[in-house]
């Protein structure tokens, strides 16, 4: 078989752990031939092609972004789009797509498919907001960088007496934000699962301080919102091109718990440092894992799912059952965080 592979939306690390196990066991096992799309569904549509075998592959195992490139675009939200996915797949002779991607290359997956080209999805997203999948590629890698940053903020905290703020990745979700809060210790996890009300957070900290503190770290995602009818009133901030516009909660928290406390307070916005650089074991295992049983579903014929790891095992779902739906933070892990605090 003539195989196509494509990384879509923002990067993580451990995309080249699934490449490089597609191109292994695809070729290796499997005797197919791969090709890689350049840039995500836009090389689809672009007929941007390059190969992919042995030598793409060599040592990109601990080498985090994407070696196949990447970018936000989807083909069904573009006139056209899906014809010239149709159109390139065919002039390159493609039987089957590999797509490892977000909720965004997800959604545009199953409608590829729905045009009938046969299609295996990857999850990826440092958010791990895919539904049907316990981890997503990258999560763990994020978690592991947000939880030494707060480490690291923790012992400026406690010298300075200040609260710090941390924000960190998520826009539908809180799963960075209460995992990395519960393995670094913070003392407040703000996400989106949970709209917060603002005299709460500022009667838990003056509380704390005066009792048996004079330092606080506060997580909060980038996508958490305050309760409707509480005392602060903000709405996500959303840059030109969709974006959660980065430090906007962060900045605003910071100005009001300030405000409100009298307490001296900062803000750092981790940003991109959580999706950059070496992907952790965690990730690497999860990339090769999900990659394997893509390729293999792919030679089985089994099209027009997602691989997923549930528990110890590895399973394929329908597309259309897990595309546009986000998998939250369910309510017994943001507890453990709060009773933690
Ligand atoms: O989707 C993953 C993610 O890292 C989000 O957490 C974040 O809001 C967004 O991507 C940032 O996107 P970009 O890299 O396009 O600024």
């Amino acid at each position: 078989m003539r195989i196509g592979l494509l990384t879509g939306g923002g990067d993580v690390p451990g995309l080249n752990a699934a490449i490089r196990a597609v191109v292994k066991r695809g070729e290796g096992t499997h005797g197919h031939s791969l090709i890689g799309f350049r840039n995500g569904w836009r090389g689809v549509v672009d007929g941007d092609v390059v190969p992919l075998g042995r030598p793409q592959i060599r040592n990109v195992l601990p080498v985090g972004g994407t070696l196949l490139g990447t970018a936000r675009y989807h083909p069904h939200a573009d006139d056209g789009g899906i014809d010239a996915v149709l159109a390139t797949l065919e002039a390159e002779r493609i039987d089957a797509l590999i797509c490892i991607g977000g909720d965004g290359t997800l959604h545009a997956a199953s409608k590829v498919a729905e045009a009938g080209v046969r299609i295996v999805a990857i999850p990826k997203t440092i958010d791990n907001d895919v539904w049907g999948t316990d981890r997503s590629i990258g999560f763990d890698t994020a978690v592991t960088i947000a939880t030494e940053a707060l480490d690291r903020v923790h012992t400026t905290a406690e010298s300075h007496n200040r609260v710090m703020i941390v924000e960190v990745m998520g826009r539908h979700a809180g799963w960075i934000a209460v995992e990395a809060g519960i393995a670094g210790g913070a003392e407040l996890v703000l996400v989106p699962e949970a709209p917060f009300d603002i005299e709460k957070v500022v009667r838990f900290l003056k509380h704390r301080h005066r009792a048996h503190a004079s330092f606080s770290i506060v997580v909060v995602a980038e996508g958490a919102v305050p309760a409707e009818g509480t005392a602060m009133h903000y709405r996500t901030e959303v840059g030109r091109f969709g974006e959660i516009v980065a430090g906007a909660i962060g900045e605003r928290l910071k100005t009001e718990i300030a405000e409100r406390t009298g307490f001296d307070t900062r803000v750092t916005v981790l940003g991109h440092v959580q999706r950059g650089g070496i992907p952790t074991a965690a990730d690497r295992i999860l990339g090769s894992r999900l990659g394997v049983a893509a390729i293999d579903a792919v030679t089985r014929g089994e099209t027009g799912v997602m691989a997923a790891v549930q528990g110890e095992r590895v399973v394929l779902l329908p597309l259309g059952d897990v595309a546009g739906k986000v998998k939250h933070v369910p309510a017994d892990l943001i507890d453990v965080a709060d009773t933690l605090a």
